[in-house]
Parts: C-alpha cells; sequence; structure tokens
C-alpha cells in the first residue's frame, strides 16, 4: 500500500536517511523500531510531504506522492497523528476535530470517532489544553481520523502515556485494523507493538537494518538494535 524506495533526506550537511526502503502491506500493522534519534520521525515527516527529499520516492497505492504537498497526501488517505500529539491547547475539542476536516472542506465529525473515544463526546467543549495526555492523545488520532483515511500513521502514540490508556489505545489500533484500516506506527515499546503490530521494519541511524513479520522480531535484533 506505501512503498517507500531509496529514501535519502539531509538537515543542511547532515545525511540523515540513508537508501531507505521500506513497505507497508495493505490491512497491516507495521510496527517502525528505532532507538532515539535514529531518524524515524524524520521518515514519517518525508511520507507525508512535511520534510522535503534529496533522493528516493514515496508511493501510496501505486501513485508516487513526492509532487504533492502534505494536504494532498492527506486527501489520498493518509492520517497522520504526530509525536508529541500537537493539539491545539487553546482549541476545543470540538474545535480540534472540526480543523481535522479543512484538508476535504467537508463538514460534520463522523460520529464512529465518538464510539472509538466515547470521552471526546463528553468533552466536546471543553479546551484542548485542559485534557490529561492520554485524552490528548485520544483527541489526536480522532482528529487524523476525521478524514476517513486508509492508512493511519501514529508516531509514538503511547509516549508518557498512562498504562490504561496505552491499553486503550491499543484496542483502537486493533478495532480500526479489524475496520480495514492499514496501520504504520512508530513505537519503542516493546510489548505494546508484540501486542498491535503484523510486522516490523527497525531502523538504526538512518538505515533500515532488519524487516519481516512481528514474531521475527528475535531477542538478537531487540538488544543489538532497540532500547530494552
Ligand atoms: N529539524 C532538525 N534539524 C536538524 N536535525 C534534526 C532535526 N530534526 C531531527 N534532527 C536530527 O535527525 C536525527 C533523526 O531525528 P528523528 O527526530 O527523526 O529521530 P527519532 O527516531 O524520531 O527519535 P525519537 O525516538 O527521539 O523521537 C537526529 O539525529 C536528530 O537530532
Ligand atoms: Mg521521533
Amino acid at each position: 500500500m506505501l512503498t517507500v524506495k531509496q529514501l535519502n533526506q539531509f538537515y543542511g550537511g547532515s545525511h540523515t536517511l540513508w537508501d531507505l526502503d521500506l513497505e507497508v502491506r495493505k490491512g497491516s500493522c507495521t510496527c517502525l523500531m528505532g532507538r532515539n534519534g535514529m531518524g524515524k520521525t524524520t521518515l514519517l515527516r518525508c511520507i507525508m510531504g512535511l520534510l522535503s527529499i534529496a533522493a528516493g520516492e514515496v508511493q501510496f497505492e501505486g501513485d508516487n506522492l513526492c509532487a504533492k504537498p502534505a494536504e494532498a497526501r492527506a486527501r489520498a488517505g493518509i492520517g497522520y497523528v504526530p509525536q508529541g500529539r500537537e493539539i491545539f491547547p487553546q482549541l476545543t475539542v470540538a474545535e480540534n476535530l472540526e480543523i481535522g476536516l479543512a484538508a476535504r472542506r467537508s463538514r460534520g465529525i463522523p460520529q464512529h470517532i465518538f464510539e472509538l473515544f466515547p470521552v471526546l463526546r463528553r468533552m466536546l467543549g471543553r479546551r484542548g489544553g485542559d485534557l490529561s495526555g492520554g485524552q490528548q492523545q485520544q483527541l489526536a488520532i480522532g482528529r487524523a481520523l476525521v478524514l476517513q483515511p486508509t492508512l493511519l500513521i501514529l508516531d509514538e502514540p503511547t509516549e508518557g502515556i498512562q498504562p490504561n490508556i496505552v491499553h486503550e489505545i491499543g484496542d483502537v489500533i486493533q478495532r480500526l485494523r479489524a475496520a480495514g484500516l492499514t496501520v504504520l506506527l512508530v513505537e519503542q515499546k516493546l510489548p505494546f507493538a508484540r501486542r498491535v503490530a503484523s510486522d516490523f521494519h527497525v531502523i538504526d541511524k538512518g538505515r533500515l537494518v532488519a524487516s519481516g513479520p512481528i514474531g521475527q522480531l528475535t531477542d538478537e535484533l531487540v538488544q543489538r538494535h532497540l532500547t530494552v
């Protein structure tokens, strides 16, 4: 569904991503893993068109995305939940969700968002900044879902969140997949990754070093490339 080919990215003179090839199968929950600073967020931002790339290609459903700006990628069906959530703290929950609709100029928040996250319905008039970290993460996922994407990209959705909400987010990912969504997830918590993912990729210093079904994520790979 998503194919990254020979992608190279630089921050100024610093070569961050090297000849990266990566595939996200339709229907999978693919987990991108790697230690801090290895290039995970940079790769997601390149996929979303939020950073320009020096070489390579990003294909979604067979189309080359490289010439398309970020809004066009959202319209094409890619939802993105950035690291650190980036909700608007001064706006209400309802306004934050409505901003998610802007890329398609459509009206009305789909009701299934509130079935997935009942807490958001109860807090529609509350300011985003007054929500707990876990509730803000649910809001950020809800905002990405309002355009009904076919691929949902999540950057460390469990970072800094209390365990009961981490569990709920895992349930939501499983429900979304059961409803046909494909998921690309950056995650450093191994038990969570093993619970929700079907496939993995490991990135180390900007290079892809291992990939496969999640059952093939061996202890040796974990020791060598991840933080335990
Ligand atoms: N805006 C930027 N300008 C210059 N260098 C950057 C910028 N953003 C990130 N970097 C560098 O690029 C490398 C990859 O960063 P990136 O944020 O992609 O890592 P990450 O794998 O997402 O890390 P984390 O797990 O901490 O979120 C790091 O060395 C980082 O310092
Ligand atoms: Mg990151």
